[in-house]
């Protein structure tokens, strides 16, 4: 930070209420947000954490549909249990609100009527795709059709799900809408859009010669799309879900979903400071800084600032947007509507305790400059060699020492006392402590828990090499020397694990008397209590003749059969949805063979014959012997139709045959041309068989 800050607003991506959040959401925005805010409150600074769910768009409304309820059924639902994932998990907002509340519906109405009212718009009418059933204008979601790419005939308007293609809904086959089933037609409709064309010159300004300093994956998409020209964006949409478009003679409009939500950001602040919220959002002395998820940069560094610049009046634009790559689930992208991910409750069903493990392994591994995998045996070593075997091991080593050779106390010792080995520790802390605040202040927070990890290290090593065990018949003093440093070290630990692992680490500061009284894990602002963060370091702020409590380990073994049960689950949903997707396909036709003239139909001779015996083919499971009459011969057919057929089935049926087939033997027998069979999608084969009778050896053509 080359600018001294008075205060600091860090806003967290309003996720979606239409549906729960899984660690792909925690590991992007929300671990590192609140390791980040946490970081803050521990060095006293002011700060503001702001969240809340972002209660329109038309994916809501679409589930409402699905589940026969109403949007705002959807978002009460979700809203809660979203709420309440966070806060098990320690992410500390000072406020989580909601953008269907009244305070956000009339903060994004009058924005929009200042933006409106200063002809910072252009308005713009266009055709645009409408439902004449149900007399409602479609987003591009709204309509259904065939993938022109893969066949897939759930494709959206906007994109085929099943093989990635980016669509219009002018390419899809035989569209229909969503609806109604029926086919959508073109109508006039007018919108308001911002012009995001005239704020390209200042973006390039602000952002490629301002903030060479931000994220590379960041600056490289603000670059690429700035480059590549901006256009002015839609902010209104035909919806009726949504905050109503605040101007008298406008019925059935909305704002667009990318419209309201960042103002979620300042009007969850304003609910919570009413008479406060402008020194926020609009002194030179806040630094706002905006955690999120790789899709939505566009969105907070091109969009939302712009429209920040065009309301004027003082309002601040982020000072860092830090945002992240994405998740994987073992090897596959999570995917809510595929169930192939970690939801957060059920993780705590079968971890119960364990957010500190789940936050630990998702920051050590954070997807921060590129997409990352969890996996579910990468969370179980880094549990049992790292935070048990590492930090776990070597607190509770210090402790139970402690209590054995000092009856719990903290014990005393003489500068003079100290070894160059003892020396060597006391100085290698500030040097790692350096690093893990080096690495905060940078966003770097893989780096930085690997620092906090190296502390524990540097204190299980000394503890490994100085034995005190084997010293304290011979030499109790030393071993003082040895247990107080240890101590020390625990205590830094406690600080320095704080922002990553905050459940431990109150845990271990309530063990080492540093405690404070209140009991809730997210502080709202300024941390109040003993601790702070330039106690980092401190070799001496666990006085001597201390009490210590008893010791307890601060986390737990994870066993095989834990993973087991994880990894189980996950076949599950993978075979589930592979016969999901196969019986999907079943129903789909197969795409056309290449075009053929008149001419080659001709060389076919296909016709109606009547078998008259059936067997099936001896030491074989699918062939069947059909003798037949043609009506100009008698003939043997083999074909492969035991699997769906039994030869009584047969005898008597009248088919449909490929009459002049190259003859050929099968299984010694000669068969004397092909029975028609209709085959699906997935292989399946059923008889192809005249509507009604008629006589043998008719040509069919
Ligand atoms: O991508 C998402 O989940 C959006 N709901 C994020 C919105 S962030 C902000 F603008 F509100
Ligand atoms: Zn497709």
């Amino acid at each position: 930070m080359d600018k001294t800050f008075k205060r600091h607003l860090i806003t967290a991506a309003l996720p979606y209420a239409n549906g729960s959040v899984h660690i792909g959401h925690l590991a992007g925005v929300y671990v590192p947000a609140d390791i980040y805010v946490r970081y803050l409150r521990l060095k006293g600074e002011d700060v503001l954490f702001i969240c809340g769910s972002d209660e329109h768009g038309v994916p809501i409304t679409f589930k409402a549909k699905d589940l026969g309820c109403t949007p705002q059924e959807i978002v009460d639902k979700y809203h809660a249990i979203i709420k309440d994932s966070f806060h098990r998990f320690g992410i500390g907002f000072s406020i989580y609100s909601r953008t269907s509340s009244k305070i956000h519906a009339e903060t994004a109405s009058e924005f929009f009527t200042k933006l409106y009212e200063n002809n910072k718009f252009t308005e713009q009418e266009s055709e645009q795709f409408y439902d004449p059933a149900t007399k409602l204008f479609l987003a591009d979601r709204y309509i259904m059709g065939t993938c022109p790419k893969c066949g897939n005939t759930k494709a959206y308007g906007d994109q085929c799900e099943k093989c990635g293609t980016t669509l219009s809904p002018e390419e899809l086959i035989e569209p229909h809408s969503r609806l109604s089933g029926e086919t959508p037609i073109k109508k006039a409709t007018k919108h308001w859009y911002l012009p995001l064309d005239k704020y390209e010159n200042w973006l390039k300004e602000w952002i490629l010669d301002g903030h060479k300093e931000w994220k590379t994956n960041v600056y490289g998409q603000c670059k690429s799309w700035i480059d590549g020209g901006l256009r002015p964006r839609a902010v209104t949409r035909d919806l009726d879900w949504g905050v109503p478009v605040p101007l008298k003679e406008e019925k059935g409009k909305v704002l667009y979903v990318w419209f309201d939500a960042p103002i979620g950001y300042i009007s969850n602040t304003k609910e919570l400071l009413p008479n406060d919220w402008e020194k926020w959002w609009k002194s030179a002395d806040t630094r706002m800084i905006h955690f999120i998820g790789k899709d939505n940069i566009v969105f907070h560094c091109v969009v939302f600032p712009s429209m920040l610049k065009a309301y004027g009046d003082g309002f601040i634009l982020p000072e860092n947007v830090p945002a992240n790559e994405f998740l994987n689930l073992e090897g596959d992208k999570i995917s809510t509507s595929g169930n192939w991910a970690v939801w957060l409750e059920e993780y705590l069903e079968q971890f119960p305790n364990q957010q500190d493990v789940m936050r630990y392994v998702l920051c050590a591994n954070a997807p921060e400059t590129k997409d990352n995998d969890f996996t579910w045996k990468d969370f179980q070593t880094r549990n049992n060699s790292e935070l048990v075997a590492i930090y776990g091991n070597f607190v509770n080593r210090a402790l139970v020492l402690t209590h054995k050779y000092f009856g719990g106390v903290v014990p005393k010792y003489n500068k003079e006392q100290l070894t160059e080995e003892d020396k060597h520790i006391i100085a290698a802390i500030p040097e790692i402590t350096t690093n893990l605040q080096k690495c905060l202040d940078s966003f770097k927070f893989r780096d930085a828990i690997k620092e906090a990890m190296n502390l524990a290290r540097l204190g299980n090593k000394y503890l490994t090499d100085t034995e005190p065990w084997k010293l304290f018949s011979s030499d109790p003093q030393r071993v003082a020397v040895i247990l107080n440093l240890c101590l020390q070290i625990c205590a830094n630990l406690s600080i320095a694990f704080e922002p990553f692992c905050p459940f431990s680490s109150k845990k271990l500061q309530a063990i080492l008397g540093l405690a404070e009284d209140k009991k809730e894990i997210c502080p709202v602002s300024v941390r109040e209590g003993k601790i702070s963060w330039d106690m980092l370091s401190r070799t001496d702020f666990l006085k001597e003749g201390d009490k210590i409590g008893t010791p307890e380990l601060l986390f737990s073994k994870i066993e095989d059969e834990a993973i087991q049960a994880q990894t189980d689950r996950l076949a599950a949903i993978k075979k589930a949805n592979k016969e999901k997707e196969q019986k999907d396909a079943a129903s789909r036709p197969l795409p056309l063979k290449p075009e053929c003239t008149i001419e080659d139909f001709d060389k076919i001779d296909i016709r109606t014959a009547t078998v008259i015996e059936a067997e099936a083919v001896p030491k074989t499971d699918k062939l069947l012997k059909l003798t037949i009459d043609t009506g100009v011969d008698k003939r043997v057919i083999v074909s492969g139709i035991a699997e769906y057929y039994k030869p009584e089935d047969m005898l008597g049926k009248q088919i449909c045959i490929l009459a002049n087939l190259q003859p050929r033997k099968i299984r010694g027998i000669e068969s004397n041309g092909m029975i028609l069979m209709a085959k699906d999608a997935s292989g399946k084969m059923k008889l192809v068989t005249p509507q009604e009778a008629i006589t043998n050896g008719a040509i069919i053509g």
